[in-house]
């Protein structure tokens, strides 16, 4: 057997020591939510009788994987001191990593947090941060083809409305055949990303969440793409504006996180995917990671239930596909080789129909 070098061992230790060091971080995500709580509940942070009975556990584990239970103990008892401490300063500093109680207050604080982020990403090179990100790149070609085969059906060109433009990646499927493309963004920083990427473009800085700033059935398409949907504080709403700003016969494309996706049944496992986001389904937060930091920003999932029950009258349906599946859990470093990607993308796109995937994508037109 060929002897593996020191160099190749080293690699590998470091692989494993890095893996270690994400399962802490999120080991310390989990305390400081904890901690939130036990300043709520009043309970005191190091609970001695509970601390004993999990490292008496952890001895027993240990032992059944063939791990010192002296060396996983004084893991774990590490692990436990430095969350305790994170609680306290935590407690001390009053500043809960936990979002605002109050709804209104709490709102505030995710656009606080949005803007920061937009600021970051529109001035950050959308290839490479997609290449960095494989699933989010494959999610954004899945709903490209899908905006693309929504436009080939639509009758009366028009104006054409994307709504959470950010920097206007969806303008190029839009401006072929739409004589207007207009778009929307909470976001200042994107809007005059976009508008100097496409001059023909009318972008405009807007918040959504008072309503698409538009005439009655003045638009042939609305699009709202990447799951900006759910970043809108209520989907039963947007879904009133759709109807009241398209014309008759006019399609939409709407792309929502959807609350059934496989991926968040094990999200509490930090396996290092290939998303630039995840949402946080109990908080309804969406993480956003952006140079090394991470936004957290409002985002409520969906079911495709939930869609089906706030769509008005006037709104038919004509798609509902989830992607994807597969790619949405897998490590990132699968998704690394292009000829695996594609493979992985064709499979997901036949489990679409499947309502497992990381988006819902749904599509229809006013009657
Ligand atoms: C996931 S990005 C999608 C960007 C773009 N559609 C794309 O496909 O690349 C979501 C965008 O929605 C915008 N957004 C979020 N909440 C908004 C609101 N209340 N009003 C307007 N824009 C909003 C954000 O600023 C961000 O640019």
């Amino acid at each position: 057997m060929p002897q593996l070098n020191l160099s190749i061992l080293g690699t590998r230790l470091k692989g494993v020591d890095l893996e270690i060091m994400r399962l802490a971080r999120k080991r310390m995500e989990l305390a400081l939510l904890v901690g939130a709580s036990k300043q709520t509940t009043g309970d005191p942070i190091f609970r001695s009788e509970i601390e004993d009975d999990r490292i008496a556990e952890i001895r027993v584990f240990a032992e059944s994987i063939d791990l010192s239970p002296n060396f996983a103990e004084s893991m774990l008892y590490a692990l436990i001191g430095e969350s305790c401490k994170q609680q306290m300063i935590q407690l001390q500093s009053g500043d809960s990593v936990v979002q605002p109680q109050d709804a209104e207050e709490r709102l505030k604080w995710c656009k606080k947090n949005l803007l920061e982020l937009a600021k970051v990403v529109s001035a950050t090179d959308h290839q490479l941060r997609f290449a960095e990100y494989p699933a989010t790149a494959d999610y954004a070609v899945y709903e490209g083809e899908v905006i693309q085969e929504v436009v080939s059906r639509v009758e009366v060109a028009g104006v054409a409305v994307d709504l959470g433009c950010g920097k206007g990646n969806i303008f190029p499927w839009l401006s072929p055949k739409f004589d207007v493309v207009r778009g929307y963004d909470i976001s200042p920083d994107m809007i005059a990303a976009a508008q100097g990427q496409f001059p023909k473009g009318k972008f405009e800085v807007a918040d959504l969440d008072e309503g698409i700033p538009l005439e009655d059935e003045s638009a042939s398409m609305i699009v709202m793409g990447l799951g900006s949907a759910s970043n809108l504080s209520s989907a039963e709403n947007l879904f009133r504006e759709v109807q009241r700003v398209l014309r008759p016969g006019g399609r939409f494309v709407l792309s929502f996180h959807n609350s059934e996706a496989l991926m968040y049944e094990s999200s509490y496992v930090p396996v290092h995917n290939g998303w630039a986001a995840f949402i946080d389904v109990d908080e309804e937060c969406l993480n956003v990671k952006v140079a090394g930091k991470t936004y957290r920003i409002h985002a409520t999932p969906y079911s495709l239930q939930q869609i089906d029950d706030m769509v008005p009258k006037g709104l038919v349906i004509e798609g509902k596909n989830s992607y994807p599946v597969v790619s949405s859990l897998v490590p990132r470093v699968i998704l690394k080789n292009t000829t695996v990607t594609k493979k992985i993308s064709e499979i997901d796109r036949t489990l679409s129909d499947t309502n497992q995937g990381a988006y819902l994508l749904v599509t229809g037109k006013k009657e």
